[in-house]
């Protein structure tokens, strides 16, 4: 079994407060291991979005701890949050909605041009991930344009352009057709397999769960049944994630990380805005 990736110990959202308060997550323990496929499935408002946003470290637990790569990662600042979202981490959700003004190749840029990463290369990066989505001839074209199933396309590249670790999708195929759906699930598998990159997708979609080594079954915000016998790890992880996490550690100047990240600088509609958003300052990234 590969290493262990990300790790949740007794995790607990609530949310309001006093006569409104409600647990959406009542304590789950896990260990996603790298190169997994995982399907995190239960009814509507068991809890799935919450512990997924947990685990891409886009919202904060109200209790217990999230581990990646053995690092705790409740002291992190909003800035290395970012950095590991922005170079460890893909996201396809739903509802993820582009710059739709801007072209396709644009949209793609943007982790990269986040990252710092220059011209020539980002252009050259982003050009290559649409080849693998198989819409390099749209490049050009604004975003709008799109048919819903290209424009998930255009968020799977953009999810992949940094070459990430995990990918987080939730509900990836829920607003296409079934042969496009079918489409970007094997687009997804494909990464996993020749990339080795994490799968977490929360679904409704029992075909699609099937589909993944593992399926985690969520009720009421408690995990109710896991297909994978979860053994213990030794690792030491991604050594990117490594250095990121103890720089961090090393550096005590503490601007607390917000409990939830909000703000008009987001990755230009990364996450719907029923989501948690987080701040991406690219003057922040640039010197990382
Ligand atoms: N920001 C919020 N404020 C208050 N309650 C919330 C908030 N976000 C989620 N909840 C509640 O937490 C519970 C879990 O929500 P979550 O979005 O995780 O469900 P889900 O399993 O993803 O459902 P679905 O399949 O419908 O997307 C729900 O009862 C929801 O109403
Ligand atoms: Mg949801």
């Amino acid at each position: 079994m590969s290493k262990t990736l990300i790790s949740t110990r007794s995790l607990r959202k609530s949310y309001g407060k006093r006569n409104s308060k409600f647990e959406a997550l009542r304590g789950v323990t896990l260990n996603i291991h790298e190169g997994e496929s995982v399907a995190i499935i239960g009814k509507s408002g068991s809890g799935k979005s919450t512990l997924m946003h947990l685990l891409a470290l886009l919202d904060k637990p109200t209790r217990g701890e999230i581990t990646l790569n053995g690092h705790p990662t409740a002291k992190l600042r909003a800035r290395k949050l970012n950095t590991i979202r922005n170079k460890k981490f893909g996201f396809v959700f739903q509802s993820f909605f582009m710059n739709a003004n801007d072209t396709v190749l644009n949209n793609v840029i943007l982790p990269l041009k986040i990252a710092g990463v220059g011209h020539k290369e980002r252009r050259r990066r982003a050009i290559s991930a649409l080849k693998t989505v198989d819409l390099d001839d749209k490049r050009n074209n604004k975003a709008s344009d799109l048919s819903g199933g290209q424009k998930q396309r255009v968020c799977i590249a953009r999810a992949i352009v940094n070459d990430p670790k995990v990918i987080f999708a939730d509900e990836p195929t829920g607003n296409l057709d079934s042969t496009t759906g079918d489409k970007i699930i094997n687009l997804l598998f494909k990464l996993n397999h020749e990339k080795g990159i994490t799968l977490i997708i929360v679904t409704h979609d029992q075909d699609l769960a099937n589909k993944c080594q593992r399926q985690i079954s969520i009720k009421d915000g408690r995990i109710v049944s896991d297909s994978s016998a979860d053994v213990e790890q030794d690792d030491d992880g991604d050594e990117e994630i490594r250095e990121i996490v103890a720089e961090s550690e090393e550096d005590d100047d503490d601007d607390a990380t917000p409990d939830k990240f909000e703000g008009d600088n987001n990755i230009d509609g990364m996450l719907d805005q029923k989501h948690p958003v987080h701040h991406i300052n690219i003057e922040d990234e640039e010197d990382l």
